[in-house]
């Protein structure tokens, strides 16, 4: 993969325009959700579902504050990727993942995104879980919602952050793979894309994205 050097930006950090959720609000605000959750799924036994590969952090933190954590609680994760091309997704959104239908049959899921935008990934697994694996609920956490670019209608039951429409990257977020190990969450700087002949980043933009 060619490195791109950005002069005079020597580390990721240079190259945020600014930054929307700092670690210490993230953190206030996992702890928050992970309580909630822990009181609502008492009992449940939930399947907590990460959807890789944008959730990796979120995930890790969230399940560490599901606090007390119920009992029969279990972990997987599903991979949810999008074609498209040119800037915009076709819609389409392939799924691999290795539960086995009996894993999830009968069970309550929740599942964990880093963020919803039009809605078509977390509604499409949903689906999944719901008509082809025999799950008995399917909740959604997500850290941050784009509300404003919904496709679809979908109300995820549990929110971080709304998120203005803005592309974001950090806290497990990616442009084209980089900038995931961030631990705040912010909005690039145009320079970071313009060398690529593009306006802003579309997520799911050109070819097979997974994240
Ligand atoms: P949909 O449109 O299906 O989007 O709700 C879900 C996936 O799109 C990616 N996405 C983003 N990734 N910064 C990113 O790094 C963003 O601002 C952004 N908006 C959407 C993300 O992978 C999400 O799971
Ligand atoms: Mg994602």
């Amino acid at each position: 993969k060619e490195v791109v050097s950005c002069s005079g930006r020597q580390t990721y950090h240079d190259d945020m325009a600014k930054i929307l959720y700092t670690e210490a609000v993230i953190s206030q605000r996992v702890a928050e959700l992970g309580r909630q959750i822990a009181q609502d799924y008492q009992g449940k036994a939930p399947l907590v579902l990460g959807v890789l590969k944008g959730s990796f952090m979120f995930f890790s933190d969230l399940v560490r504050a599901i606090e007390p954590c119920p009992r029969g609680l279990t972990l997987d994760f599903i991979r949810a990727s999008s074609y498209g091309s040119g800037t915009e997704s076709t819609g389409e959104v392939k799924l691999k993942a290795d539960l086995k239908l009996e894993k999830v049959e009968g069970r309550h899921v929740l599942l964990v995104e880093d963020i919803v935008d039009t809605a078509l990934t977390i509604t499409t697994v949903s689906r999944y879980l719901l008509e082809e694996c025999g799950a008995a609920s399917v909740a959604t956490a997500t850290l941050l919602d784009k509300h404003e670019r919904r496709k679809l209608v979908y109300r995820p039951e549990y929110v971080g952050f709304l998120c203005p429409n803005e592309f974001v990257v950090g806290y497990g977020l990616d442009f084209n793979e980089e900038y995931r190990t961030i631990p705040y969450i912010g909005v690039l700087k145009p320079e970071c894309y313009s060398h690529l002949g593009i306006e802003a980043p579309e997520p799911d933009g050109s070819g097979e994205s997974s994240d």
